[in-house]
């Protein structure tokens, strides 16, 4: 079964309003003639406005970095659903192993995020991966089964058509150390497998599973060849137009 490929961009904690509307064109210019794939920007919330009026009604997917289970209340510091839409978002990621780490987010926390989100109509982008020390002591599928069940816990077959995982190491992080293919290949298949036996087949067969870990031009290629490599989320060069434009146009 194919699926669609989803290439995203996390800009993390960069961007200006008017460095977002200008990232944004220079992106959008190069996914003009691309039918065949998806592109989702995630800037940081305060520019998720700025990107939306840049993207006007392009297929480009507008996603928030984070988004709170709750529509709104007494959550200082958080954005609820409700005000992703209404700045133009209809995605949202969850669970990025920089929450996890400098932020000290638990599965469960990220689980309730990603059932909000998806109860608010969202795209929800799960991220998973396990650390250095994790995979040098043979942890590395403990830690992504216990990732998956706690982050999918509550959410039907259904739902899961919503729902995209992306797997990235932590130890290949902004570290410009990225995961081998033949590495990559394996924990996606492992996790595709999971969701096998979670759901049923077709739900593992449709799920897009991205990888994320210093993506760059020179090594997105290889990538993508691999069967369960559906996209990638990418952190540093989605910040540079011409690198995540040759990103976006892997062959
Ligand atoms: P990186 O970040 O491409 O800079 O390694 C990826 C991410 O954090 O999603």
């Amino acid at each position: 079964m194919s699926r669609r490929t989803l290439i995203a961009g996390n800009w993390k904690m960069h961007t200006t309003g008017a460095e977002a509307q200008k990232l944004a064109g220079d992106i959008l210019s190069s996914c003009k003639n691309i039918h065949d794939r998806d592109v989702l920007l995630a800037p940081p919330f305060t520019a998720l406005a700025a990107a939306s009026e840049k993207l006007g009604d392009s297929p480009v997917i507008l996603a928030g970095q984070n988004v709170c289970w709750e529509e709104q209340g007494a959550f200082t510091g958080e954005i609820s659903p409700l005000m992703l839409k209404d700045q133009g978002a209809t995605a949202a990621i969850v669970g990025h192993s920089e929450r996890r780490q400098i932020f000290g987010e638990s599965d469960e926390m990220i689980n309730n995020r990603l059932v909000g989100g998806l109860k608010h109509g969202l795209m929800i982008v799960l991220c998973i991966g396990e650390t250095l020390s994790e995979r040098e002591g043979g942890q590395t599928f403990t830690v992504l089964e216990k990732q998956v069940r706690e982050g999918l816990a509550r959410v039907s077959a259904e739902d899961m058509a919503r729902v995209v995982i992306a797997y990235e190491p932590v130890w290949a992080i902004g570290t410009g150390k990225t995961a081998t293919t033949e590495q990559a290949q394996e924990a996606h298949g492992f996790i595709r497998k999971l969701i096998e036996e979670l759901y049923e087949k077709g739900v593992a067969e449709q799920l897009r599973i991205l990888y994320g870990g210093s993506v760059k031009p020179a090594n997105v290629d290889d990538l993508m060849s691999q069967p369960d490599i559906d996209g990638a989320l990418v952190g540093g060069a989605a910040l540079d137009g011409e690198s995540f434009g040759r990103i976006i146009n892997y062959q």
